[in-house]
């Protein structure tokens, strides 16, 4: 139906007669002429209809926005003085010759020029087919297509096979709900969604495949955030004898080709490794954003003999956690920003947000100090602190206190803003490697431990022996790939030996008639020659919704789901026949 694309046309197109295909983005009446800013996928180009063309004229006259139009005309420089070098069309125009409308359109609901953003999340949702059409979406969804072609691209040229697998499955342990499917032809059963490929990517592994990828969809029926959604894109990858530096090197280096080729940005090569335990320690935080150039400062020695019980409890409690955090200039900040501040931490359980601001500590030692808990501390304590943190005159210094879990994710938390807010992120693309985890955490409502990666991650080889004597300090053999403060990727070694799988399953409280219910086939295969194999997992929607600098998973998904998991444009999920739910076997309760 047509010669050219509207954004692709330029100043070399001049003379030429083209046909164009698209949206109205505005008409404007000036003064007997008319402007039609046509849009397409590739962008926009102004077309001027004059008056001497009456039938075309009036046909112009009749459009407007979103209507769908094929225009023929000719293509001609802009009167000097009227160029626009906003816009990559901005030095043409074109004289229009023709004007069919393809189709008219109601009134859109939201507007698709640059006054979109302001849009109602849930009115942009509804009628997401008009949001999408707005350049910053179109980019988006074209930066990820680009993005799988990518990573397709470095994987089968490493000789990775893609494979389906099944999405009406057995439950995937990865720590959320399931997704329930009820079964017609075994009443009563269900299929779960799978929360992510694993075991099936395992069994490839016991089939021989040896290196296996796929473009998954994921199901989670958990809390959602921005980053979080119910159903969502994994990049899943697993190989059989690798070691977890040969696969770690191989999947850092398709990271590093992906932004270079998309971004042009050169990642750091070898990226930064980090074990959880320093990770924890310096950034309160598994998934640190290296960017923000603050760190925690371990106090507890300093404050266990202090009279201030705030301090000296946590201090002297082997749960416990005492940290300091300097914010150079933070001297600067008023009452009323650290008051802000000390709520921030009280959403992540904090009881409040200690703080010095040195004011001059140089020439007047703690007299300069200035802060709500001074009186409470020994001058050695103070000096400890400012030696320590490296405080200078000008700076602030904030303290948590309170349970480890406690004070990692305020003081984790305000380390990131702080961060943000002050000004202070440094680099734009800081990439590492979370290793060495713990294999288990305690899980204090069920007084019992939990697999923090999967219940199929391998501990490493010299803690075997210890899994029963010790489980706390065992350590996994998993990996995390952090950006920027966000985990793009996750994986592990896994179990290859049913003995060490079964060992594992009991530690969790899974007894063996459980495990066999549950991963009897799992089982089963381990016992037929498995091969030693790991993989990783990215989150699809996570990496491109750093790459694309958007804030939300959302803004690089087509269709997503609202933060309840619902569908706004069609209304999913929705009320079913009493037939089908009969042919399902189900009844519904009465609601309560
Ligand atoms: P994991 O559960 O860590 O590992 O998931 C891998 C990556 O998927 C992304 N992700 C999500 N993205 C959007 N919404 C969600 N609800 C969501 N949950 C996770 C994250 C995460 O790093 N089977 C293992 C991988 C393996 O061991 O190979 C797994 O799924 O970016
Ligand atoms: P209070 O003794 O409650 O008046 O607290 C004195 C100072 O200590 C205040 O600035 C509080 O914000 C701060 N504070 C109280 N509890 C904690 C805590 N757990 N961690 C850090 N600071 C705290």
């Amino acid at each position: 139906m047509r010669t050219q694309f509207c954004g692709e046309l330029n100043a070399s197109h001049d003379g030429q007669e083209v046909t164009l295909c698209g949206w109205v983005q505005r008409r404007r009446d000036h003064g007997g002429v008319i402007f039609i800013d046509l849009r397409d996928r590739a962008g926009l180009v102004q077309v001027v209809f004059d008056p001497d063309r009456a039938e075309v004229f009036s046909r112009a006259e009749q459009v407007r926005s979103e209507y769908v139009l094929k225009i023929t005309g000719r293509v001609r420089p802009r009167p000097e003085g009227t160029t626009n070098p906003d816009l990559p069309t901005g030095t043409i125009e074109i004289l229009g010759l023709d004007l069919e409308v393809l189709n008219a359109s109601e009134t859109p609901p939201i507007q698709l020029d640059s006054h979109a953003a302001d849009a109602s999340e849930e009115l942009r949702l509804r009628y997401r087919y008009l949001d999408l059409r707005r350049p910053e979406m179109q980019s988006r969804l074209r930066i990820r297509s680009r993005v799988t072609s990518l990573l397709r691209g470095v994987l089968d040229r490493q000789g990775f096979l893609d494979i389906e697998t099944p999405i009406l499955t057995k439950s995937t342990p990865e720590g959320a709900r399931d997704y329930l499917v009820p079964s017609r032809t075994h009443p009563g059963e269900f299929f779960a969604l799978p929360q992510s490929p694993q075991l099936f990517k395992q069994l490839l592994m016991m089939s021989g495949m040896d290196r296996y990828y796929q473009i998954a969809r994921c199901f989670r029926d958990e809390d959602l955030r921005a980053d979080r959604q119910p159903e969502f894109t994994q990049l899943d990858i697993e190989v059989s004898f690798m070691t977890e530096d040969e696969l770690m090197t191989l999947m850092e280096g398709m990271i590093r080709e992906l932004f270079q080729e998309v971004l042009g940005v050169a990642l750091p090569d070898p990226f930064p490794r980090l074990t959880y335990a320093e990770s924890m320690r310096r950034f309160g935080s598994d998934r640190p954003d290296l960017r923000v150039p603050l760190e925690l400062i371990d106090l507890a020695d300093l404050m266990a003999d202090v009279d201030f019980k705030v301090f000296s409890g946590p201090a002297q409690d082997p749960q416990g956690r005492v940290v300091a955090l300097r914010l150079p200039k933070g001297g600067e900040l008023s009452r009323k920003e650290i008051d802000a501040y000390t709520q921030f931490v009280g959403i992540y359980g904090a009881k409040g947000l200690a703080y010095i601001k040195v004011n001059d500590w140089a020439t007047k030692g703690s007299d300069g100090l200035q802060s709500p808990i001074v009186k409470n501390l020994t001058a050695a304590a103070l000096d400890g602190i400012i030696t320590r943190t490296g405080a200078e005159d000008g700076d602030l210094i904030f303290f948590g206190a309170d349970k480890a879990s406690v004070v990692n994710e305020a003081m984790g938390a305000l380390r990131v803003k702080l961060g943000q807010e002050r000004g202070l992120l440094e680099g734009d693309w800081r990439p590492l490697w979370v290793v060495d985890f713990p294999m288990f955490e305690r899980d204090a409502a069920n007084q019992r431990w939990a697999a923090l990666h999967h219940p199929f991650t391998a501990p490493k080889e010299d803690q075997i022996d210890q899994l029963e004597s010790d489980p706390g300090a065992c350590l996994s053999r998993a990996y995390d790939m952090v950006l920027n403060g966000t985990e793009i990727g996750g994986g592990s070694i896994r179990i290859h030996r049913d003995v060490v799988q079964r060992r594992v399953f009991k530690l969790l409280a899974i007894t063996d008639e459980q495990a066999e219910d549950r991963f009897g086939f799992l089982l089963r295969a381990l016992r037929f020659g498995c091969p030693p194999h790991g993989g990783m997992a990215f989150g699809l929607d996570r990496l491109v919704m750093l790459m694309t600098g958007a804030t939300s998973i959302r803004d690089v998904m087509a269709f997503p789901k609202t933060q309840t998991a619902a569908c706004l444009l069609t209304d999913a999920p929705s009320v079913v026949d009493e037939t089908q739910l009969k042919e399902l076997g189900l009844r519904l309760r009465p609601r309560t």
